[in-house]
């Protein structure tokens, strides 16, 4: 891999010049209290930023949190980021209310050497997202006018073509922090020789969301086991009626096909817990996969099928895992997920979580981290990845 990485650029000395700092900070917050309800991905990107601080630099991070739509929306504002950052560093950091204007330039003229600013929600400007090549690149223009270097430590958002990302490398010396560095070598051992078995576990709302992978997967891949929201269009393929569980019923066929081409790889829940309505009170019941009643929503796998997945799972030498197994923020819907986690830490296995719920249900579960070979902080980038599709932010990192 011809990237440059943080080492090549401490080498080079950085002491006094402006880091900018491509990090994902995009935390999940309580909807209520607007507090962070999982931290991982502040704590991801320390060592990074510990080390730039270290070696005196001035250091500028950038993130995005949330989807704002390209102006400035104050429930979408990484100022509480700022001060858990500030915590978890063990020193302030400094918060500019916008991203490129003159708080922004403000605060990083003022940094010392070894100090730390955080800017404002990236996203809150249209030049971040923009699909127009010159609008994304006047923003980016005014991003790295900000820095003397760059370093993309975001790996959550590689697979995002966004000034950010793609754009700023191109203007500034460039390397992959420690966290890139680390998920990108992770993840290549799973597109690389695996050894097998090679079990993956998915799960999560969408079969359309996967569908990419679950094909580039298929080849390579001993077993599939998929449950969550998305196993209910696979039940309607077989045949099975899903009452008022998620369907998408455009994708049936698709995933008929998919049943018909994967021999026996694919294993699908034999039992569900089918509830009344989709609440954490609702009234439910564990009933066959076959067999779910005309009015009921299957909120969660059963527990026939956590042990099925978990005899699967024991022999396994390399498990990825994306996507909780049922509605896990719902105590009465988290067994499926939880079962299925335990069995994946048990395993005598290379063990990948993909970012995203996956992620925060390990942590919102209680589950030991350390159990786990490595989680990651990237949902989308890290399905993107095995997809084997080219990723903007290390594209940009390459050239
Ligand atoms: C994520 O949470 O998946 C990353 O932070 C990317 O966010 P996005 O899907 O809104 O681009
Ligand atoms: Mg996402």
């Amino acid at each position: 891999m011809s990237i440059r990485t943080l080492d090549d650029l401490l080498a080079e000395g950085v002491s006094g010049r402006r880091v900018l700092v491509r990090a994902d900070l995009n935390v999940p917050l309580d909807k209520q209290t607007g507090d962070i309800t999982d931290d991982g991905r502040i704590r991801a990107v320390l060592p990074t930023l510990g080390a730039l601080v270290e070696a005196g630099a001035k250091v500028v991070v950038c993130s995005h949190l949330g989807r704002p739509k390209g102006a400035p929306d104050p429930q979408f504002s990484l100022r509480p980021v700022a001060g858990r950052l500030g915590e978890l560093l063990g020193s302030r950091v400094h918060f500019a209310t916008d991203t490129v204007g003159e708080s922004a330039r403000a605060a990083v003229e003022a940094l010392a050497d070894g100090e730390v600013a955080l800017l404002e929600n990236l996203r809150f400007n249209k030049g971040e997202t923009s699909k127009d090549d010159a609008e994304r690149g006047a923003f980016a223009d005014q991003l790295a006018a900000l820095g003397d270097a760059y370093v993309d430590d975001a790996f959550g958002a590689v697979h995002r073509k966004h000034a950010s990302v793609h754009d700023v490398p191109a203007r500034l010396p460039h390397v992959a922090g420690r966290l890139v560095l680390r998920e990108v070598e992770v993840l290549s051992k799973l597109t690389g020789e695996p050894e097998r078995p090679y079990v993956v576990v998915l799960g999560g709302s969408k079969v359309s969301d996967k569908l990419a992978v679950i094909e580039a997967l298929l080849p390579t891949v001993d077993r599939l086991l998929i449950g969550g929201g998305m196993c209910f269009t696979f039940l309607k393929a077989q045949g099975h009626e899903v009452g008022s569980s998620l369907l998408e019923e455009e994708m049936v066929a698709t995933c008929r096909n998919l049943l018909e081409r994967s021999g026996n790889k694919i294993l699908l829940p034999v039992d569900v817990v089918a509830a009344d309505a989709f609440a954490p009170d609702a009234a439910h019941d564990t009933v066959p996969a076959d067999g779910i009643p005309s009015k009921r929503v299957g909120l969660d796998i059963g527990p026939e099928t956590v042990a099925g997945f978990a005899a699967a799972l024991k022999g396994a030498r390399t498990i990825f895992w994306n996507g909780p197994m049922g509605v896990f923020e719902m105590p009465a819907f988290a067994h499926g997920t939880r079962g299925v986690a335990e069995a994946i830490a048990k395993a005598e296995a290379f063990t990948v979580v993909g970012g995203g719920d996956s992620a925060a249900a390990v942590r919102a579960l209680g589950l030991d981290e350390s159990a786990f070979g490595h989680i990651s902080t990237g949902g989308g980038a890290s399905l993107e990845y095995l997809e084997g599709k080219t990723l903007p932010g290390i594209a940009a990192l390459e050239n």
